[in-house]
């Protein structure tokens, strides 16, 4: 079942998925939707119908008008502008003033731990929970203003899954694709087609319940690319499943981008996973800590490193030093600080004048990134944090 903030009163009409039978889902399909169906989470408020902020936005009027086209507010660069953007629940603040946007056509992935603010963000991104403070807009439409309009011009992959598992994969489909307008004519093509995209073609008639987590979690995606969205929102999307079966929905992410030119914005606490995005903000206790992309945010934390274990260290790392490197003595070795480590080495070796038995050449990953910009590790709580600290504090020695 969705998750859905209370105070939005939005997915109550996802919500009566669960109620609708199998046989009126397929009568329904009968019935051209283009024109009548009303949108699937709820309307503007009244007196917000102007435009998108910057120019036009294409099927804007008419619910049907969305698929078979990617439709984004004409001339909008940003997919998502958020600024100064704060929720808070109460006396928990969730999300602190956080300010980014993201191209159109970028993959954006936000990556925090548990608790960081990501899934608040994307509700308030999807209108699904109301700004304390602050502004955004997705596809050139403002969330608070043009919630509608916003709405129809998303995708959306909730952490928690959301299909009904009595159903069949091109059922489920099927009754997304009235909800969200989907006109007659388009339907069988496009649930072809976001099939295709995931590779479950071969599994369009079974039901779900039949599916694996990973299956699910890819129809779930399909789903949510089926109307053709500007913007697919995925939250935590690879949460719970093997590295293989996360690699296969990277692929399917990558190539919905690729393909349909959507822009996609992701949850991840995985480190590994936030390396396939364009660009990473990395977000924690509800702040903007670092956004940058993978390369330029690992350069950030510090150069490559290349531990060398000689026959002679003392020799070896006054010849390197007086040849200009960057040395200190390691534990078992030499550590050598070096711009673009791996192409150093031959020189390194050459330099150090003695035999050496051991290279490895370490490169800053985003675990680092994360450690050097909140102190801990991504995977620790709030407790373990005098840890981090001291591994920080380690980290700063030896750069
Ligand atoms: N409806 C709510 N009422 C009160 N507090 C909430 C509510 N939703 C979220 N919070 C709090 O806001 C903070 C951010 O939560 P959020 O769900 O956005 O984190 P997250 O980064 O998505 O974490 P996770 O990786 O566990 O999904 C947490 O402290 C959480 O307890
Ligand atoms: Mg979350």
């Amino acid at each position: 079942m969705l998750t859905v903030a209370p105070e939005s009163g939005a997915g109550c009409q996802e919500g009566a998925i669960r109620h609708w039978s199998r046989a009126a889902i397929v009568g329904t399909l009968d019935v051209d939707m283009s024109t009548s169906v009303p949108m699937p989470l709820g309307g503007d408020p009244p007196g917000a119908s102007s435009g998108p902020r910057v120019v036009h936005a294409a099927g804007s009027g008419t619910s049907g008008a969305r698929a078979g086209t990617s439709a984004v507010a004409v001339g909008v660069a940003a997919a998502v502008e958020v600024e100064s953007l704060s929720k808070h629940y109460g006396e928990v603040e969730a999300v602190k003033a956080v300010s980014f946007s993201v191209l159109t056509g970028e993959v954006f992935a936000f990556l925090g731990p548990n608790g960081a603010g990501k899934s608040t963000t994307i509700k308030m991104l999807c209108t699904l929970a109301r700004p304390t403070a602050g502004r955004a807009s997705v596809a050139g439409f403002d969330v608070e203003r043009q919630p509608k309009a916003v709405r129809r011009h998303i995708g959306l992959v909730f952490q928690d899954q959301t299909l009904d598992d009595q159903l069949t994969a091109e059922e489920n489909l099927r009754f997304h694709a009235v909800l969200y307008g989907v006109s007659h004519e388009q339907v069988a093509e496009r649930i072809d087609r976001v099939l295709r995209l995931v590779a479950l073609q071969d599994r369009r008639a079974d039901l779900v319940s039949t599916f694996s987590g990973g299956m699910a979690r890819r129809l779930e995606i399909a789903r949510g690319m089926l109307h053709t969205p500007a913007v697919l929102f995925l939250d935590e999307p690879t949460v719970g499943l093997d590295p293989q079966t996360r690699a296969l929905m990277w692929d399917d992410v990558l190539r919905m981008r690729d393909e349909e030119g959507v822009t996609i914005f992701l949850t991840t606490h995985y480190m590994d996973e936030a390396e396939n995005a364009d660009r990473i903000a990395i977000i924690d206790y509800g702040s903007i800590v670092a956004l940058d992309t993978p390369d330029a945010l690992k350069r950030q934390v510090g150069s490559d490193t290349v531990e060398l274990v000689t026959a002679d260290d003392a020799a070896a790392g006054a010849r390197l030093a007086s040849a200009g490197f960057q040395v200190s003595s390691g534990g078992d070795g030499l550590v050598v600080f070096a711009e673009n480590g791996e192409s150093q080495v031959a020189r390194l070796v050459e330099t150090a004048g003695v035999a050496v038995r051991n290279v490895h050449v370490h490169r800053p990953t985003l675990d680092d990134v994360f450690l050097h910009y909140t102190g801990r590790q991504i995977r620790e709580t709030p407790a373990d944090r005098s840890v981090g600290r001291s591994m920080r504090a380690r980290m700063a020695r030896r750069r």
